[in-house]
């Protein structure tokens, strides 16, 4: 396999280019894993989704997926990853609902970087079990891509994203997408059959809906972030700005106000709605959402989602804020 991306390679802009690329790492994966077995740990992502349909058409069932839920998913997502993967795609699928496990062990901690350790921890440590209790498996199949690698040698990344298996845990790797650019990753995907709203969805992070419930991680706020998160992207995807913005999602922060439900006093949450676009994730300007869509999402927000009485929109951009709250 090509260890660097070569100068001249043809940047992949069509299903064409995408169907050769497909077919010469098929190849190459048929003759690297033989007929043993590969481990891939499948959060449903961009390129981990795309390194299992690649991995599924080269060795079919030799590919064992894990699909760990750690609570902190969007509305959905693990339902999606077993229904393309597991039924339309006949994965062999490992689904592990780890949910109470990482909330026990985030109960009480409100520092943001010691939340993203123990999300992190607890994930290699989930992973590791379930690989322990197969037989034989002799490689990892890893989502790296050519970005990764570049930023690992910048010293800006801490890459591989295997780093953190324990130590007597040794595979080889499987890295079919590492020397492609995101957008390349998208079409390869799109041309492997899988669903557009994978392929091009927005940037999440490894924490996910953790680092979107600042301070400590509580399942009734958890449930409000869920719920507001799932509503915005309905009504960007309905209003035509999921493809023009780049990063959108909701916050709901550790803190009630009094409002008015029902003719009655309501003491409840506050959702925060970010919407930003950028170039790199460096810089980051604020959405420009229109006002009449604002009110009609901050109506259903405030109708739907149990415990919210409130709908902020943050104007702040990178910087001096963050893109992600926490
Ligand atoms: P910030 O908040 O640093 O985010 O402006 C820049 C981009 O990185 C994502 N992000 C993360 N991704 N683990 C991740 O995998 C994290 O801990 C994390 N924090 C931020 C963020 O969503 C944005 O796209």
């Amino acid at each position: 396999m090509n260890d660097r991306r070569p100068d001249d390679m043809v940047r992949i802009t069509t299903p064409e280019l995408a169907d050769a690329f497909i077919e010469e790492q098929v190849k190459r994966v048929k003759e690297q894993v033989g007929n043993r077995k590969v481990l891939l740990a499948l959060s449903g992502g961009v390129d981990s989704s795309v390194v299992a349909a690649l991995l599924i058409k080269a060795v079919g069932q030799q590919l064992v997926c894990v699909h760990v839920n750690h609570g902190l998913l969007r509305k959905g997502e693990p339902e999606q990853v077993i229904e393309v993967f597991r039924n339309q795609m006949k994965a062999n699928l490992i689904y592990v609902d780890a949910t109470d496990r990482f909330l026990d062990k985030l109960a009480g901690v409100t520092d943001p970087e010691t939340k993203r350790k123990i999300i992190g921890g607890e994930f290699i440590e989930v992973f590791a079990e379930e690989a322990r209790k197969l037989d034989g498996v002799e490689f990892l199949a890893q989502g790296t891509i050519w970005p990764d690698i570049l930023e690992s040698e910048k010293g800006i990344k801490a890459h591989h994203n295997a780093g953190g298996l324990p130590d007597d845990m040794k595979f080889e790797l499987v890295e079919p997408v590492k020397i492609l650019f995101k957008d390349e990753v998208r079409i390869v995907g799109k041309q492997l059959g899988l669903p557009d709203n994978m392929v091009y969805r927005q940037p999440f992070p490894g924490p996910g809906l953790g680092v979107r419930c600042p301070g400590a991680i509580t399942r009734d706020r958890l449930e409000a972030v869920r719920e507001s998160d799932a509503i915005l992207r309905e009504e960007f995807a309905k209003n035509g700005l999921a493809g023009k913005v780049w990063q959108y999602f909701t916050v709901v922060p550790d803190f009630k106000s009094t409002g008015i439900k029902d003719g009655k006093r309501a003491f409840e949450w506050s959702v925060i709605i970010r919407a930003v676009n950028t170039q790199d994730a460096m810089t980051a300007t604020v959405e420009n959402i229109p006002f009449d869509l604002m009110c009609h999402i901050v109506d259903r927000i405030t109708h739907e989602v149990p415990g919210v009485n409130r709908v902020l929109y943050d104007f702040t951009p990178k910087p001096t804020g963050t893109i992600e709250f926490e």
